[in-house]
């Protein structure tokens, strides 16, 4: 029988990404995290406007490849290897409902909120009080159900820009802790 091995391929700026960095450009502060930095394309749109950009992947091959644009590179899984608190955090989520997680890069487990609430837990207890995170989630998720389940770990989210692409909505949420 052959091995599934878990894929962690590196994830090229796509039209997510871009829709995701028009929006992020007026975000100021101290201290901001990227989880899932992939190429580093988010966390270096950040750079100009925070004083710390870090920036996590639990992909090797993307750490190496972020690392070419931004200083602070960490390969561990979403926040975990970290004791900063941060001002922003943000996540380009994988939030493909998948069955396992066979490519890192969008396999988002059951309904597309496994893998994403791991992220949003990691992302609270490196968070401010009253710091804020920004994560894009889709209309192939069950994104309703997401935004419950981060509202019942203590944060007031809000949508706050969508896009509607060919087979999907791209939806992106800010969610204040
Ligand atoms: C949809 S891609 C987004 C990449 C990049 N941020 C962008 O917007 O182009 C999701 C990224 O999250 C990473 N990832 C998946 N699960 C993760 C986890 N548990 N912890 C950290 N990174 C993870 C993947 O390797 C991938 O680079």
């Amino acid at each position: 029988m052959q091995n599934k091995l878990t894929k962690t391929e590196h994830y090229s700026p796509a039209e997510d990404t871009i829709f995701f960095a028009n929006y992020i450009e007026r975000e100021k502060g101290n201290n901001a995290l990227d989880i899932g930095t992939g190429s580093g394309y988010l966390a270096n749109v950040l750079v100009p406007n925070f004083n710390l950009v870090v920036a996590t992947d639990i992909s090797y091959n993307s750490i190496k490849i972020a690392h070419l644009v931004i200083d602070n590179c960490v390969c561990c899984n979403a926040a975990d290897a970290l004791c900063i608190d941060f001002d922003l955090v943000i996540c380009n989520m994988p939030y493909l409902p998948s069955d396992e997680i066979v490519d890192a890069t969008v396999d988002g487990l059951h309904e597309g909120l496994e893998v994403p609430m791991r992220i949003i837990k990691a992302a609270k207890d490196v968070l401010k009080k009253n710091g804020k995170m920004i994560f894009l989630t889709s209309s192939l998720a069950n994104y309703n159900k997401l935004l419950e389940l981060t509202e019942s770990l203590g944060f007031q989210t809000k949508i706050v820009a969508t896009k509607k692409m060919f087979f999907e909505e791209l939806i992106l949420v800010e969610a204040i802790k």
